[in-house]
């Protein structure tokens, strides 16, 4: 069996063109198996195959068959009966004016494929965690932005880029960085990969190749993080999280590195305490620092970044997923110079070097930061009205101070489910804590239970039903105060299941704290202390 490319390059026009090299430049490149010795049986069951197997799809269009008969080097009349053969037989059809396509499909044809199974339903409104407004994207600046860069950019640009990313972008966002997030970062040491997740898979690969074993993360968090960290081979112990963040001490003595949300935890929103931040930058291991929403605080200053305390220790990552979208996937990577080499090994193929490029000028052009702060002031009114909301129902978030969700705490995790459910049936999408324990009970049980309400999501439009969804699942599952109770019996059940559903934090009557968390500021104590300093095997692991 020989695999033959029918190829027609789409190459700039020639100045005299001849029959020939007009049909070598007209119609589309097209992979066939030619098979056997007969050239026409060999093309016509080619042909068959491809649109069965539905490489050719309904609508394609096939090259002239002048063109294909040049690329295959056959007679261009066998190509000409072929296309005829099967346009008789259904498979082609044949238009004069528009050449020749693959056939619409029939339902009863031998190997069409099953019909496609449904999308997921996409539920009408979506208070889910972790996305930004989509619709608020700066499509025209960014648009702009692009063609500035593309057309000025020398040609070289467009060939294989620095492995740890374009220089003009590093260079950016080592500005950026340093002015806005305290970070020192020296332009030669920063690793631009596509988003966190990559960066993330990265560096588990790079650090279990030193010969790290074990990665304490947070025991709330997100599970797709915890498994690319697994799935490097890394084994994960996770850390309480109490008022104070992350328990710091609680790292067992095998664990190497640690993944760690200082600036504000996620989901639980605490921001790690002063304390918890010099034991973590006095720790030893290796500490990746998840920066996600570092751009995004309220109520006070930005909380600085902890790899100013230890960039010796801390790599520190951000991302563009909530400044601007996820789908660009650009992220980047503050790397101490001892691991930059294997980091840079783990992500050489980074993300596209036009969005690269784009995004440096956007940085230093300062529409990076028009559009941080103009996201940052429509989401603290929703950040306001969600808590208004709320409260009018005698309900009170946490982990308010920053990013694009908070928590509502229940005492139960039947209350939780109930919750959820509720919204679910309201047609509104929305996470339980539960969601983002990472392996069950973390040491010392803490049993927490609550939402986590991402109010980034909808787009504006959409935001005021979806808050009033919530409300409303939040009203049919929890007793009202002084409201009407008890008229359905449904409903008295409804809250012998859920009795204690208010947050506790809310039934004490505790302020907003920023970023608090259930504990209340108070630090929990912890079951397990660090005997030693955590280590890798000191020959491998540069430190
Ligand atoms: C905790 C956390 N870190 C990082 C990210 C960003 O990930 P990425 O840059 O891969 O989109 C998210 C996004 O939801 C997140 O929730």
């Amino acid at each position: 069996m020989s695999e033959t490319w029918a190829k027609e390059a789409h190459r700039a026009r020639p100045t005299r063109t001849t029959r020939a090299s007009r049909a070598e430049l007209a119609g589309v490149d097209l992979h066939l198996d030619l098979s056997g010795t007969r050239v026409r049986a060999g093309l016509e069951s080619a042909l068959r195959d491809a649109v069965r197997a539905g490489r050719l799809r309904p609508g394609t269009r096939l090259p002239s068959s002048r063109a294909l008969a040049a690329d295959l080097g056959v007679a261009r009349n066998t190509v000409a009966e072929v296309y005829s053969q099967l346009v008789a037989e259904g498979w082609l059809t044949a238009q004069t004016g528009s050449g020749t396509t693959v056939a619409p499909r029939r339902a009863t044809e031998p190997g069409a494929r099953a019909a496609a199974r449904p999308e997921a339903a996409v539920p009408g409104y979506d208070l889910r965690a972790g996305v930004p407004d989509l619709s608020a994207f700066p499509r025209r600046a960014w648009l702009a932005t692009a063609r500035k860069v593309l057309a000025a950019a020398p040609d070289h640009l467009l060939g294989y880029p620095d492995p740890r990313g374009l220089p003009q972008l590093r260079a950016a966002l080592a500005d950026y960085l340093a002015r806005a997030r305290g970070v020192r970062a020296d332009p030669a040491h920063i690793v631009i990969c596509a988003g966190f997740a990559h960066g993330l898979a990265g560096v588990s690969r790079a650090l279990r190749a030193a010969g790290a074993r074990t990665l304490a993360v947070e025991a709330y968090g997100h599970q797709a993080h915890r498994d690319i960290a697994a799935r490097q081979g890394l084994r994960l112990q996770p850390l309480p999280v109490d008022g104070m963040g992350a328990v710091i001490g609680a790292a067992s003595t095998e664990a190497d590195a640690m993944l760690l949300t200082p600036a504000h935890q996620f989901p639980l929103g605490v921001t790690l305490h002063p304390r918890r931040r010099r034991e973590a930058a006095g720790w030893g291991g290796v500490v990746i620092e998840d920066d996600y929403d570092g751009e995004f605080r309220y109520d006070r200053q930005p909380v600085g970044a902890l790899q100013t305390l230890a960039p010796g220790h801390v790599i520190y990552a951000g991302t563009a997923s909530k400044s601007l979208a996820p789908s660009l996937r650009l992220g980047w990577l503050v790397v101490p110079p001892r691991l930059l080499e294997a980091v840079t090994a783990e992500l050489a193929a980074g993300p596209s070097a036009l969005d690269q490029l784009t995004l440096a000028e956007f940085i230093t052009s300062g529409g990076y930061d028009r559009q941080v702060r103009r996201a940052r002031l429509a989401y603290r009114r929703r950040r306001d009205r969600l808590a208004a909301a709320l409260g009018r129902q005698g309900l009170q978030v946490t982990g308010i101070a920053a990013g694009m969700h908070v928590v509502l705490e229940f005492s139960r995790t039947d209350a939780e489910h109930a919750a959820v459910t509720r919204a679910s049936r309201n047609g509104l999408a929305i996470d339980g804590l539960e969601r983002y324990r990472a392996g069950g009970e973390p040491p010392g049980g803490d049993g927490r239970a609550g939402l986590v309400i991402g109010y980034g999501r909808p787009p504006e439009h959409a935001y005021t039903t979806a808050l009033a969804r919530l409300c409303a699942a939040l009203a049919d599952v929890l007793p009202v105060p002084g409201g009407d109770q008890g008229t359905r019996v449904e409903r008295r059940g409804e809250r012998e299941l859920i009795g204690g559903l208010m947050s506790r934090s809310s039934r004490r009557g505790r302020p907003p704290a920023g970023g608090g968390c259930r504990a209340g500021g108070r630090p929990r104590r912890t079951c397990a202390r660090r005997s030693r300093r955590p280590g890798f095997p000191a020959a491998r692991v540069p430190r």
